[in-house]
């Protein structure tokens, strides 16, 4: 070939290349009469690190708005995003505490030793009222998980008596003389955490039995019914439902299921929060995107026992867990949060959305200031994170009926790792607005996607999206608005087809009317 014809070829391919509209279809249809529950965008406070002491729960001197120690600007952020529930006490500190130890005057609680986390002294200021004030305050519901590692079956019990009984008793009179007359009424109860692991390292036989034991004992007062929840697998582990399912089956409103995206895949050496390269980037959705397989797996072991599909899969523990930021205490669990998470947590939620027939509740870990937090908090100053604002985007699914959606995408691929550039879910609100999620998980392409929407009528469309310059912007407290929510134009109508230009590494929600 001559050498001047082969440049132009050469030169030709590479403009292809570069400019080669990638383009992704969808479609959308109206059958369905599944509900995306609200549940599935709860949220997970421990007694960890500065989640609660320094995080919801601060210093009466604390320059801040308060109502008693709760922050305020907290439970506002919290209050508009809507987060349905919020679960407490743990996590692994749940199967180590002790529940009287945290009411009554607060100078007169025992102090106690966080083993779990960093070895610190709880005094026990935020127990169950501070708790149960903090849901009051941000108007979601309690979800409580109670210990069964070392905690005895009476103790379980007269928890929920104290908390539940409207009546004569010595429990309900202690809550009374505790400063709240009324029962508390909560209904969404954990039956132990990690039972395979710091809840006690059972087998999954030993562990349905003492489930039976302690969910028999802990009872339905009028007014609130418990939906109790067993502590379910650590992510693959398929025998722990399939035993938990034959022996407790309906006996549960719920089997949890714990999954964390490591970056790395390397527990040893998780990966940066906020100092990672493409490879990295791309490890760190592939194992994002085991989700999928993890809750698919799950389902279908359920569905042997429960085709009517009465239990729910309920993903209590999830989100990205990179290594601490440098200089804090590493059991603490303190970790930035970047685009790429928020990008995860889109991902995430568009699975649990296209998964509702079985995921009925999921709860992110861990809403402030540990793991992959929706706030960080320094003293008086608080920032949202990117991950916020993925809630925020989101929060239009909650309790809307779903509407399946059949996606054909192109891959985004780098360094031997394929995966699909763009995921979606989409729902439809009691007013009929339509609400689509998509993601754009490609860094470098913008994908063209082409959706056709059956029989539902619409003639607008409105957006917006989340995306920044880099897939490692953070919100920091010099910089708290570097990644936020902006207004999105790049989706019309087209033949009647709805037609997205979908930016590189973006979050866009899209509402038809
Ligand atoms: O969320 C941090 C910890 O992760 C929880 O305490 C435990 O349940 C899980 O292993």
């Amino acid at each position: 070939m001559k050498p001047k014809l082969f440049l132009a070829l050469l030169l030709g391919t590479l403009c292809l290349k570069v400019t080669a509209q990638k383009n992704a279809s969808a479609d959308i249809s109206s059958d369905s009469k599944l509900t995306v529950s609200r549940f599935i965008y709860g949220q997970f406070a421990e007694h960890l690190g500065h989640g609660i002491y320094g995080g919801f729960w601060v210093d009466k001197d604390l320059p801040v708005e308060k109502q008693d120690r709760i922050r305020l600007d907290i439970v506002n952020a919290l209050k508009k995003i809507k987060i349905p529930d919020l679960r407490w006490p743990g996590g692994c500190f749940a199967d180590e505490y002790h529940w009287r130890d945290g009411i009554g005057p607060r100078d007169q609680r025992p102090r106690m030793v966080n083993t779990n986390w960093g070895n610190v002294t709880d005094d026990n200021s935020f127990g169950t009222h501070e708790f149960l004030e903090l849901c009051k305050l941000i108007g979601c519901e309690p979800y409580i998980a109670g210990n069964v590692g070392s905690g005895t079956v009476e103790e379980m019990a007269k928890w929920v008596e104290y908390l539940n009984l409207d009546g004569e008793s010595t429990m309900a009179e202690l809550r009374k003389k505790n400063g709240h007359p009324e029962p508390y009424k909560v209904t969404l109860w954990g039956v132990g955490n990690e039972s395979w692991g710091c809840g006690g390292n059972m087998t999954p036989e030993y562990y349905s039995n003492l489930y039976k034991r302690y969910a028999t004992y802990a009872r339905d007062y009028p007014g609130a019914q418990l939906k109790k929840i067993a502590s379910g697998p650590n992510s693959a582990d398929y025998n722990w439902t399939e035993v938990c399912m034959k022996n407790i089956g309906t006996g549960m409103w719920g089997l949890t299921l714990h999954y964390y995206t490591v970056p790395t895949g390397d527990w040893g050496h998780k990966g940066s929060a906020t100092n990672f390269n493409e490879g990295e980037y791309i490890s760190t959705m592939v194992n994002c995107l085991k989700m999928e397989e993890l809750v698919t797996k799950h389902s279908a072991i359920m569905d042997k026992y429960d085709p009517e599909k009465k239990v729910a899969l309920v993903v209590d523990e999830w989100g990205v867990w990179t290594d601490v930021e440098p200089g804090t205490n590493p059991g603490f669990l303190y970790q930035q949060n970047s685009l790429r998470d928020a990008l995860l947590a889109a991902t995430t939620l568009n699975i649990f959305n296209n998964h509702c027939e079985r995921v009925k509740m999921a709860n992110l870990a861990q809403t402030v200031n540990v793991l992959q937090s929706l706030i960080l908090t320094d003293k008086d100053k608080m920032l949202l994170t990117p991950t916020y604002h993925i809630f925020d985007l989101y929060k239009v699914h909650q309790d809307a009926k779903y509407l399946p959606v059949k996606l054909n995408s192109p891959d985004y691929e780098f360094n031997g790792n394929k995966i699909p550039a763009v995921n979606i879910s989409a729902s439809q609100d009691a007013a009929g607005k339509i609400h689509i999620s998509l993601v754009n998980l490609d860094p470098h392409n913008t994908i063209k996607v082409s959706t056709s929407l059956g029989d539902l009528h619409w003639n607008k469309v409105s957006g917006q999206i989340l995306t920044s310059a880099n897939l490692t912007d953070v919100n920091t407290f010099q910089s708290p608005d570097k990644v936020h929510i902006t207004n999105f134009n790049g989706a019309k109508k087209e033949g009647g087809k709805l037609s997205v230009a979908l930016p590189a590494k973006s979050v866009v929600t899209l509402e038809l009317n």
